[in-house]
């Protein structure tokens, strides 16, 4: 049983080397394929592959095809919009995430982004306090849920948006449940993004909604670039000489904004959310006893093409 990790963006060496462990003491090869450049490289390695474990890796129908003994793809991490889930079910491929395994990396990420933006991109110049602030998370997963707790630390007041958690839930943590979404973005001096990429939320986060924010608001996107409607962002950073903008997933415009509007725009280099040593090996390890116990046991646990 051969087992594939293919990474463009690999995962730290402790993680690998534990990966290994898992799989090789359950019987199985493991095979690398790591700092890929061209689709062909990952074509040829997922030929012969019985499972495989990516990142942000996009495993399209031409990848799924080209795979001829897949029975089972982990995407290491939250967030699966990178698989083509119907190309994986019409081959009886399980598709699976590990869900919760990298959330606190980029919680910590996301206060990290509200200090930077709040003292000025780290500036001379007088900047301002998260203490007393509002924070709106829009949505309450494992991410947000997080935040919310860090941001306790820093005395926030602390608000949050999602159609799918029972407000109960939500105000157990003691975080205020908003009855809908104008509600968290009129509210929060700052709005951190946790929804997932899909049909119904592109391009979601647009100007109505952004407009919303009161003066000085700054949003926060952590989650996936492609939530945000980027022509309208650029639009109300125009209008809106108060509203700043962070995040971890650049947009397709990241150097149009940053020219026009550098002391409010910021964005890292690459995606750095997940990119620490323990999420590396929470969401490695995780994989691999998923696919060891899916071939040991059948277990299906967080499959997500079902
Ligand atoms: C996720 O969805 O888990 C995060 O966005 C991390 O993605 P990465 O594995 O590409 O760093």
């Amino acid at each position: 049983m051969k087992i594939l990790i293919a990474t463009e963006k690999p995962f730290a060496k402790t993680a690998v080397d534990g990966i290994r462990k898992i799989v090789e003491n359950a019987g199985y090869e493991l095979c690398l394929l790591e700092k890929y450049t061209d689709t062909s490289q990952l074509l040829s390695a997922v030929a012969d592959a019985d499972a495989l474990i990516v990142r942000s890796d996009k495993v399209t129908k031409q990848v799924v095809d080209a795979a001829a003994k897949l029975k089972i793809i982990v995407r290491a991490g939250a967030g699966f919009d990178n698989l083509d889930l119907a190309a994986c079910s019409q081959k009886n491929i399980v598709a699976m995430n590990t869900p919760g395994q990298n959330s606190n990396a980029v919680a910590e990420l996301v206060l990290g982004l509200m200090v930077f933006m709040s003292r000025n991109k780290f500036n001379a110049g007088t900047g301002v306090e998260l203490k007393g602030k509002k924070l709106g998370i829009h949505a309450y997963g494992n991410v947000g849920r997080l935040v919310a707790c860090i941001a306790k630390g820093f005395d926030m007041q602390i608000c949050a948006f999602d159609p799918f958690i029972k407000k109960e839930i939500i105000q157990a943590d003691g975080v205020i449940a908003v009855d809908n979404i104008e509600e968290l973005y009129s509210n929060c001096d700052y709005v951190s993004l946790h929804i997932p990429a899909n049909e119904q939320t592109k391009k979601s986060i647009n100007r109505k909604l952004l407009n919303l924010m009161p003066k000085g608001g700054c949003l926060i996107n952590t989650a996936r670039k492609e939530i945000i409607d980027e022509d309208d962002l650029l639009k109300l950073l125009e209008e809106r000489a108060d509203i700043k903008y962070a995040t971890d997933v650049a947009p397709s415009n990241i150097l149009e904004l940053q020219q026009k509007f550098d002391t409010r725009v910021f964005a890292t280099p690459k995606k750095i959310g997940a990119e620490t040593a323990e999420a590396n090996i929470n969401a490695g390890l995780a994989a691999a006893n998923q696919i060891v116990n899916f071939f040991k046991h059948g277990d299906t646990t967080f499959q997500v093409n079902r």
